[in-house]
């Protein structure tokens, strides 16, 4: 375990720290009070040919938080915010199943904690409460360090979305609100990155059943939606994720299969 900078106040203590390497398939910790990205950090790490995983670089807070494209992931303390850097072993190809694999994760282990309320995904890799953001998930690639993969996972838990910026407070939810109560971080991340080995381990196992519960869990399935590919932009209804992850969109002009691109209406 690594603390990079050393506050008596935070939210996690060494003992914490202590607690996920021993209850999870974490091999390290990189604690970090204030950094700009854990997913910037895991890309300098992954550099390094010597890195082995699974390497779990922990942050209080973010100062320059990554979303997908060009978002950004707004936070204040209270938010889980990590990055796991691992060889998982997943071929390239499956990379649009890894993200919905650990958004699955991530569903299924928060569902665990609330018992009663339904999480849902929204494609390729939000994950939604009671219909708004509770977490997002940005996986990248090292370019230099190919068998790794680094999977940045934001999940809004104590901090409530009361303090937010207001279009924040329309679309997203954290889970202290939804609960009326606070909850331990380092409780939370146990179940998370446990739920998280159990299904990263399905992928590429051809596994019909991970396929399922993706499906079961699409926010967007029979919704009118838009999406924007890049070069065009589609709209119609959305037919479901097929089996290799892509989102299946029912246009006038025939079925779209969509591998990547961001929704803008749904
Ligand atoms: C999105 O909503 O588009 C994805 C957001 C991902 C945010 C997490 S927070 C931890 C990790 N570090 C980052 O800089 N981003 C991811």
């Amino acid at each position: 375990m690594q603390r990079v900078i050393n506050k008596p106040d935070g939210q996690f203590t060494d003992a914490d720290l202590d607690h996920l390497v021993k209850s999870t398939f974490v091999e390290r910790v990189e604690f970090h009070d204030a950094i700009d990205s854990t997913n910037q950090r895991a890309m300098d790490l992954a550099r390094n040919s010597a890195i082995r995983g699974p390497l779990l670089i922990l942050a209080e807070s973010q100062t320059n938080g990554r979303g997908r494209g060009t978002n950004r992931w707004w936070a204040e303390p209270g938010a889980l915010t990590f990055t796991l850097l691992l060889d998982t072993g997943i071929p390239q190809r499956h990379l649009p199943q890894a993200s919905l694999t650990v958004g699955l994760a991530v569903c299924e282990a928060i569902e665990g904690i609330l018992e009663t309320t339904e999480m849902q995904i929204k494609w390729p890799n939000d994950v939604y409460c009671q219909q708004r953001k509770l977490s997002g998930i940005l996986i990248e690639l090292p370019t230099t360090n190919a068998h790794l993969l680094a999977i940045g996972i934001g999940i809004n838990i104590n901090n409530s979305l009361e303090r937010a910026p207001e279009d924040l407070q329309a679309t997203a939810v954290a889970l202290s609100d939804v609960a009326q109560h606070e909850f331990s971080l380092t409780n939370v991340l146990v179940k998370v990155l446990n739920q998280l080995e159990a299904r990263l381990e399905c992928i590429g196992r051809n596994d019909g059943e991970l396929r399922a519960r993706w499906r079961e869990r699409c926010l967007l399935t029979n919704r009118t939606i838009q999406m924007d590919l890049g070069t065009r932009k589609v709209s119609g209804r959305c037919r479901g994720i097929d089996d290799d992850g892509a989102l299946l969109i029912e246009t006038d002009s025939g079925l779209e299969v969509c591998f990547a691109g961001s929704i803008t209406h749904f």
